[in-house]
């Protein structure tokens, strides 16, 4: 079978967890420190703190960014839920806007239509590992003095414009979930550029602390764990690498691939595409659906998935608001289909799925 997602860990990270053990600092300390450095880094921004999921990171860098009651947060209605859900976290509204057709990243022209007086924040997604469009999204947001978020949960490594996502915005927020690009088992980190923004992060995360049992503001215990970073480390290190598979296993597809109506992904002008996922689309004119398709691909030893079956509006956490319109996102979960790319897929994975679609007669 080949899996649509595998962690690519190894004896590498087994010795970096039993030397953290070792050292009888198994919750937050030095080895955290040293990751948020590294991490920090390799992004190339001059702060990271670590959190202990992506989730955390989104809630914690929205709430240091004073994120409240009767603000309205602009989202992408095409993402994972924990985007809209960190919002939700803070008392504010998760306002869901369309994405574009071809990208499937947050359409700036949409941004535009839903800002209004109560709009603090727009979180622009990275989805599937490639970044959205940067430069007309910020620009919308400085124009109307809202801040600007970069979910990049899918999308460590990703460059816009020669540039690694997370630090465009006021905040960049990063998952480390076993299926990501790079994983410390379960784990996330705030990066940024503006140190008092990063100081109220740790805070927050650490019980509102400010001094030594000295709380100062409701917080939470959202610490990343020393075994988390000594894991993290290792994989920054391969980090390049494994996007690097990740990139040859999706122009491989995007080469052979070549069944009518089953269109591949476009990589944006400007963008470095990571490839969290590579997402096919079922259109109209291919022959059969995509439940049948992936029935097909199961039976033949092919795991696929779908990212993501119900968009953000039409969950039943969120449904109900009547004034959510957003088309592309309705058609899209009924058309993407992901194939497995992640770094264990071989080249002769790679031929074997490229001959099954290629060669299937429905
Ligand atoms: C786009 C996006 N945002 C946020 C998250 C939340 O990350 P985590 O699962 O680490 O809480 C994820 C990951 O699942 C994601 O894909």
């Amino acid at each position: 079978m080949i899996p649509i997602a595998k962690p690519t860990v190894g004896e590498e990270e087994i010795a970096a967890v039993a030397a953290a053990i070792r050292t009888g600092m198994l919750a937050t300390g030095p080895e955290v420190t040293a990751f948020e450095e590294e991490f920090a880094d390799y992004c190339n921004v001059e702060h990271a703190v670590g959190m202990n999921t992506g989730t955390a990171a989104l809630h914690t860098a929205l709430r240091a960014l004073g994120i409240g009651h009767g603000d309205e947060v602009i989202v992408p209605a095409f993402t994972f839920i924990a985007t809209a859900t960190a919002v939700s976290m803070c008392g504010a509204k998760p306002v869901m806007v369309d994405v574009d057709e071809r990208s499937y990243t947050i359409d700036p022209e949409e941004v535009s239509e839903y800002l209004n007086a109560k709009t603090k924040a727009v979180i622009g997604v990275h989805l599937f590992g490639q970044p959205f469009a940067v430069d007309p999204v910020a620009e919308i947001c400085a124009d109307a003095d809202v801040l600007l978020v970069e979910d990049c949960a899918q999308a460590h490594g990703a460059m816009y414009r020669g540039e690694k996502v997370g630090g465009f915005g006021a905040a960049g927020c990063f998952s480390f979930y076993p299926t990501k690009n790079m994983t410390t088992g379960e784990g996330g980190m705030v990066t940024t550029n503006d140190p008092l923004l990063a100081e109220r992060c740790r805070r927050i995360a650490n019980h509102g602390q400010s001094d030594k049992y000295l709380h100062t503001e409701l917080g939470y215990n959202y610490r990343m764990t020393s075994i988390g970073a000594a894991i993290g480390r290792v994989q920054l290190r391969k980090l390049d690498a494994m996007n690097r598979r990740r990139q040859a296993n999706a122009a491989y597809y995007t080469k052979h691939l070549d069944a009518f109506g089953l269109n591949t992904p476009l990589i944006c002008a400007g963008c470095t595409h990571v490839f969290h996922q590579y997402v096919t689309e079922c259109t109209d004119a291919f022959p059969t659906n995509r439940e049948t398709l992936m029935a097909y691909l199961l039976e033949k030893g092919i795991g696929t998935a779908v990212h993501y079956p119900m968009p953000v509006h039409h969950q039943p956490f969120y449904a109900g608001d009547p004034g959510v319109v957003c088309p592309v996102s309705d058609e899209l979960s009924g058309r993407v289909l992901s194939l497995p790319v992640h770094p264990g897929v071989t080249e002769e994975d790679c031929a074997y799925i490229v001959e099954t679609i290629n060669g299937a007669e429905w």
